[in-house]
């Protein structure tokens, strides 16, 4: 790339087309996270018949594809640190790829829950490195959109998901879903992931880590076309810098002042499961058919679910840098309780064969979708350092697929023992707690630069965060373009 620096719109230009080609990655990996998590809800039924399966094996046939996300989750900092960002994504592709046919051909259970838990390795390794191999490429300035992208993209590869099964599952009759249908369902989450494996072919290796390899040349034609030629050189100093910084280890996140932020982050991603979200994700077919709707009923039932999902999503992008992080979770986990504590009572009275149901678990979805959906990732790539965050982005995104393995592989024997009604007031017991956890422990940190948030930890600040009146942010903001890798100190870039 030649330079760019005569023509002052030029770097601007460049960078977005790079932004683009990066954000369809990250949609891509997105989508297959949605894509390969909702998949089983339309399959599962048919499943149970053919293979015979008690509530144990069906929520065994659920879990094991976040048995797979856990490990991957867990492997993907140590991989990608020691053979790039890229090359693992790749890997991960292909292990998708493996999963999807593997879910689809087997004649025996055993042979199926394999094939999940290999695409389950792959969803684990793209769901941790994709937000994080955005954030090491994007500029700053698009950094906070792309991780909300994300999530855009895994409510699309969900709705897309219930739409194709309900397609599939209406091709044929219930003989024919039994035999061949739920195949199909799987099989066709190749086509994603050939998409995402040939596309990852035209996308750079992170600068970020080749820097940290040493190889500092190879990052600065990347850097070039990200920033143009006035910052690229001064970037390459700047995460030269930063390593300086990182020899800290995960010993840092466990002293007073991180330990917040640590607690904060593991409190609220476990929070976003263990409050029910996947439970209707995964299952919602069985839920509306434990209303009394058809199998067909149910799955139409389910794809609105699926689009009340993607229309909500979409207005937390719009609300989520005007209203803030803690006003979305506070009023959306205050209408999670009231949804979930209706729909507790509709199954308690037997009032569920009116709409009633369906209307309370729409409003649950679309108020799951404007808070913890979207501001729980957002959170978890705000809150930690910049040199500590992608170990402390793993811990946290670990607590995430431990606490939805624990929701997936209980909630068809809760079903049984504990009885509907009383399965979801446990969740609306724990979106209680989330709203409180919310108003109590979180910052807001709307608004504020990385950096800013930083110090909310260090200096002890954070609780006076944690109340909305002083959440606006009056902390004096670094002056200059960027930090002078020697001093730290902010500079004019011109
Ligand atoms: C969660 C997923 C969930 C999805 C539903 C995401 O934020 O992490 O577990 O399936 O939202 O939209």
């Amino acid at each position: 790339m030649s330079s760019t620096a005569s023509m002052p719109n030029e770097p601007q230009q460049v960078s977005m087309k790079f932004v683009t080609l990066v954000s369809i990655v990250a949609a891509l990996g997105g989508l297959l996270f949605g894509f390969d998590t909702a998949v089983v809800s339309g399959a599962i039924g048919f499943m149970q018949s053919r293979f015979d399966l008690n509530e144990v094996e069906v929520g065994w046939a659920v879990s094991s594809l976040i048995i797979g996300c856990i490990v991957g989750a867990a492997g993907s900092g140590v991989m990608s640190d020691r053979f790039g960002r890229k090359k693992v994504l790749i890997f991960a592709a292909i292990l998708f790829i493996i999963g999807s046919l593997g879910s689809a051909l087997p004649d025996t259970f055993t042979g199926y829950i394999i094939a999940r838990m290999i695409g389950g390795l792959g969803i684990g390794i793209t769901s941790t490195l994709c937000p994080l191999y955005n954030a090491e490429i994007a500029p700053a300035a698009y950094r906070g959109r792309l991780v909300a992208l994300n999530q855009f993209a895994t409510v699309t590869g969900i709705f897309l998901v219930y739409f194709v099964n309900s397609g599939i599952a209406g091709y044929g009759d219930d003989a024919w879903d039994i035999a061949m249908g739920w195949r199909w369902m799987f099989g066709i989450g190749v086509l994603p992931g050939l998409l995402f494996l040939i596309l990852l072919f035209f996308v750079p290796e992170s600068p970020r880590w080749l820097i940290k390899q040493d190889r500092p040349l190879e990052a600065l034609p990347i850097l070039l076309k990200i920033h143009g030629d006035d910052l690229a050189r001064q970037e390459v100093l700047d995460i030269k810098a930063s390593f300086k910084e990182e020899s800290g280890s995960l010993r840092q996140l466990f002293q007073p002042g991180l330990r917040v932020a640590l607690i904060v982050g593991v409190v609220l991603a476990a929070l976003q499961q263990v409050t029910g979200i996947n439970a209707v994700m995964y299952y919602a077919p069985e839920i509306f058919k434990a209303t009394g709707a058809g199998t067909n009923a149910s799955l139409v039932q389910t794809i609105l679910v699926g689009l009340i999902n993607f229309l909500f999503t979409i207005l937390a992008l719009w609300l989520i840098d005007k209203v803030g992080r803690k006003a979305l979770l506070l009023v959306g986990s205050g209408l999670m309780t009231l949804s979930l504590a209706v729909i507790g009572a509709a199954f308690h009275t037997g009032h569920t064969s009116g709409p009633l149901v369906l209307i309370f678990i729409l409003l649950y979805v679309a108020s799951f979708a404007v808070s913890l959906g979207p501001v729980v990732w957002v959170i978890l790539s705000e809150i930690f350092p910049n040199r500590i965050r992608g170990k402390a982005t793993a811990i946290a995104s670990m607590a995430l697929w431990m606490a939805d393995y624990i929701v997936s592989q209980s909630f068809p024997p809760m079903l049984n023992t504990a009885g509907p009604a009383m399965t979801f007031w446990i969740f609306g017991l724990m979106s209680l707690f989330t709203c409180f956890f919310t108003w109590r422990v979180v910052p807001e940190t709307k608004g504020r630069s990385l950096e800013e948030i930083e110090t909310l930890w260090t200096d002890g600040s954070a609780a006076s965060a944690a109340s909305p009146a002083s959440s606006a942010s009056t902390a004096a903001k670094p002056q200059g373009d960027y930090p002078d890798p020697e001093s730290g100190a902010w500079v004019n870039g011109k």
